[in-house]
C-alpha cells in the first residue's frame, strides 16, 4: 500500500492511473476503521482496479468542538488494517494539504434532506461533509465512491451531490454492518463502556419492534414506545422519526405503497449514535 499525504502527489498518481485506463474507487473515511469500513473497502476492491481510502478527521463537519477533539484517532492501527485489506492507496492529508484544494463553488438543491434530523440537530454538519467529499472527488476523479447506509441522510445527500455536480461518479451504498447484538458499527462505539455497549443494543431492538408492528401501530404509538423503552435504560433520545424516503418527509401514517425508514439518534452518556431501519 502506498501512503500519500500531499495533494500534488495524489494528483500525479491519479493522472498515471487514468493514463493506464484503470478504474478508481474511493472510500472516504475519518479513520478509526472497523469492520463496517472493511465491507466498503472489500467491495471497492472487487469493483475497481485501484482502491483509495482517505482518512481525514474533517473539523468542518463537527458542530461540537469536544466531539471533534474526542473523535477516536488510530492511524497506526488503521494503516495495518488497510495493509491487510490490500488497499492500494491511503490518502491521509493534513489540514494544510486539504486547504490547498479550492473550496467547491456551488450550492446543492437538497430540500428536506438538509432540513430535518441530522441537518436540524447538527447545524452546518452536512455543509462540512459536502465540502470535504467534493474536494476528495475533485482530486481523485473516482469512477465509484462507497458509503455506508448507517449514515443514511449523508448517503442520500452525497447521491444528490453526484447527481447535481459529479455526474460521472457512481455512489455505491453498502449495508450497515452490526455486531452480534445488533449494534451498528461506528467509530464512536469506542467511547462506550462494556455495559453501555450492551445497553446500546436496544437501539436496533426498538427499531425492529417498530418494524414488526408497523401496520398495527400509529406513528405516535411507535414514538411513545421508543421513547419509553430507551428512557428506562437511561438512553437519551435525540429523535425518532419515520420518514418516507423519496421525499425525505415525516409521516404520521404508514401506507403500504411507500418506502419508509425508521430513523433514530440517541446519546448514551456523551456519545451520540445514529441508526436506521427500512420498515
Ligand atoms: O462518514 C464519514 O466518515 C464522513 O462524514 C466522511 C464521508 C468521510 C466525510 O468526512
Amino acid at each position: 500500500m502506498k501512503q500519500i499525504n500531499a495533494v500534488n502527489d495524489l494528483l500525479s498518481f491519479i493522472q498515471l492511473i487514468k493514463q493506464q485506463n484503470k478504474t478508481i474507487g474511493i472510500v472516504p473515511t475519518m479513520g478509526s476503521l472497523h469492520s463496517g469500513h472493511d465491507s466498503l473497502i472489500k467491495r471497492c476492491k472487487k469493483e475497481n482496479n485501484i482502491t483509495i481510502v482517505s482518512i481525514y478527521v474533517n473539523p468542518n463537519q463537527f458542530n461540537n468542538k469536544n466531539d471533534f477533539l474526542n473523535y477516536p484517532r488510530t492511524l497506526d492501527a488503521d494503516i495495518n488494517r488497510l495493509k491487510t485489506l490490500n488497499c492500494d492507496i491511503l490518502f491521509s492529508p493534513s489540514d494544510k494539504e486539504i486547504s490547498k484544494i479550492l473550496n467547491p463553488n456551488f450550492k446543492l438543491k437538497l430540500g428536506n434532506l438538509n432540513k430535518y434530523l441530522e441537518a436540524d440537530n447538527r447545524p452546518g454538519h452536512f455543509e462540512g461533509v459536502i465540502n470535504i467529499v467534493a474536494k476528495l472527488f475533485e482530486i481523485t476523479s473516482p469512477n465509484k465512491a462507497y458509503f455506508g447506509e448507517k449514515d443514511l441522510q449523508q448517503l442520500l445527500i452525497i447521491k444528490q451531490l453526484c447527481l447535481q455536480k459529479f455526474k460521472n461518479i457512481q455512489v455505491i451504498s453498502c449495508a450497515t454492518v452490526r455486531n452480534a447484538g445488533g449494534l451498528a458499527k461506528s467509530s464512536r462505539n469506542k467511547h462506550l463502556t462494556e455495559k453501555e455497549l450492551i445497553i446500546a443494543r436496544s437501539i436496533y431492538k426498538v427499531l425492529n419492534e417498530v418494524k414488526k408492528n408497523k401496520l398495527d401501530w400509529s406513528v405516535k404509538k411507535a414514538k411513545d414506545y421508543v421513547r419509553k423503552y430507551l428512557n428506562n435504560l437511561s438512553i437519551n433520545l435525540d429523535y425518532f422519526e419515520i420518514i418516507e424516503i423519496e421525499k425525505f418527509s415525516f409521516t404520521q401514517e404508514i401506507n403500504t405503497n411507500c418506502n419508509y425508514y425508521a430513523m433514530i439518534a440517541v446519546t448514551i452518556r456523551e456519545t451520540r449514535l445514529i441508526d436506521n431501519l427500512k420498515l
